[in-house]
């Protein structure tokens, strides 16, 4: 997946040299060096190897699940009648807000399953449905129990304005400043935060909220991402850029404006075609624009009860394709090398020496493969930080 080669990089008869968790050469088998000849062998015959895969964008660790919402939706409810009546993001609070640690990290665990069963290694992972400092706590605790109950590297990220919460109905700017800051600050005293993210929207908060909570981000020196444009256009992503985030998430409603600020900034965009298929929204985000303006695109599951309960991150692949007309070649680098960028990881989402050996191998030929099955697992093996 290096940039500026061959097609997706590919390299044909391949070897990749390991050394504990690392890489430290790939290239053409006939060209193996001399110092790595002799070192043990396995040989994955005529597979495709990958970078490991990387899920940008999660909401893995929640209480419930809104399956009678969706039975409300296909009754003609929709997602903001929903929201608007104290359902939607706030049911998930409640179920949220009164399980135990065990008991979100019990049920996170097996959609983290079904990602690394497709050869996912790193998930990012956001707070967001507590709205109050214990459950924020509760949950970015149990989003980092995740990385050490399973071989697999979590990010999280602090997303405390997410919805305005019961208490604070009418009264956003009194949650930001009397909730959602302070959590923020307490959280990242703890080390819980890698990010910090929001959700700049009509039900959610909006560009000038948003901008209370990404100066203490930048206070502390944490990174910064954004569900903008998701429904509307409140110049969200614009916003994200002026601070120089590290992406736009969701962005059906983006404008030219808004890409090219995000070029701008060097802010990656992340699709997320799970949110727009169960939505059945019909705007799709202005993927050639981007494309023009070389915005990178990663593509994530946005793995959430509501808007996207969406656990395959090549089905995502296949939605990026066929949902939004993106090819297989960016589809595969939206969730390895782009994915990466979206994360501000640098170690991993390409194979080249000095990264992490984290790998995925493929019963496949060709990599757009990957991209075409609809729900189907071809994962031989995977490897993170070179171990099975
Ligand atoms: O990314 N857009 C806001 N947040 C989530 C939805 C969360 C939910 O509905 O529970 C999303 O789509
Ligand atoms: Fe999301």
């Amino acid at each position: 997946m290096s940039e500026g080669g061959t097609p997706y990089g590919l390299c044909q008869d391949a070897a990749i040299a390991v050394d504990g968790p690392k890489i430290v050469w790939v290239g053409a088998q006939h060209d193996v060096p001399p110092e790595h000849i002799g070192w043990p062998v396995e040989d994955f015959g005529a597979r495709l190897i990958t970078p490991a895969l990387i899920d940008a964008h999660t909401h893995v660790v929640f209480g419930g699940n809104r399956a009678a919402e969706f039975e409300m939706r296909l009754n003609g409810a929709s997602y903001e009648d929903i929201a608007r009546a104290g359902g939607g993001i706030l049911s998930t609070v409640n179920a949220t807000r009164s399980a135990s640690e065990e008991t979100l990290l019990a049920n996170a665990l097996p959609r983290v399953d079904a990602l690394i069963a497709e050869g996912v290694c790193t998930i990012e992972v956001k707070s967001g449905y507590g709205l109050d400092t214990e459950t924020e706590m509760k949950m970015l605790r149990v989003a980092r129990r995740i990385g050490e109950a399973r071989p697999v590297r979590i990010k999280t990220t602090f997303l405390g304005a997410h919805a305005v919460p019961p208490n604070y109905v009418g009264r956003p700017d009194d949650y930001i400043r009397e909730v959602c800051i302070p959590t923020l600050r307490t959280a990242h005293a703890e080390g819980l935060v890698d990010a910090v993210d929001g959700f700049c929207e009509g039900i959610a908060f909006t560009p000038v909220q948003i901008a209370q909570v990404f100066d203490v981000a930048k206070e502390l020196g944490l990174p910064i991402k954004l569900h903008a444009e998701q429904l509307s256009n409140l110049g969200g992503a614009q916003l994200a850029a002026s601070y120089g985030a590290m992406s736009a998430d969701h962005i059906e409603y983006l404008d030219a404006e808004g890409v090219s600020a995000m070029a701008k900034a060097g802010t990656t965009a992340v699709l997320l075609p799970g949110a727009f298929y169960t939505l059945r929204e019909t705007q799709v985000p202005p993927v050639d624009l981007l494309r023009r303006h070389q915005v990178p695109m990663a593509l994530a599951t946005d793995c959430n009860p509501g808007s996207s309960p969406l656990t395959s991150l090549l089905l995502t692949m296949n939605m990026g394709c066929t949902l939004f007309r993106l090819t297989p070649e960016e589809a595969l680098a939206g969730v390895t090398r782009n994915a990466a960028r979206a994360l501000g990881i640098t170690d991993a989402g390409t194979l080249a020496p000095g990264q992490r050996a984290d790998l995925a191998i493929w019963n496949v030929n060709h990599p757009a493969e990957l991209a075409y099955r609809v729900g189907f697992n071809p994962l031989h093996k995977r490897l993170f930080g070179g171990i099975t």
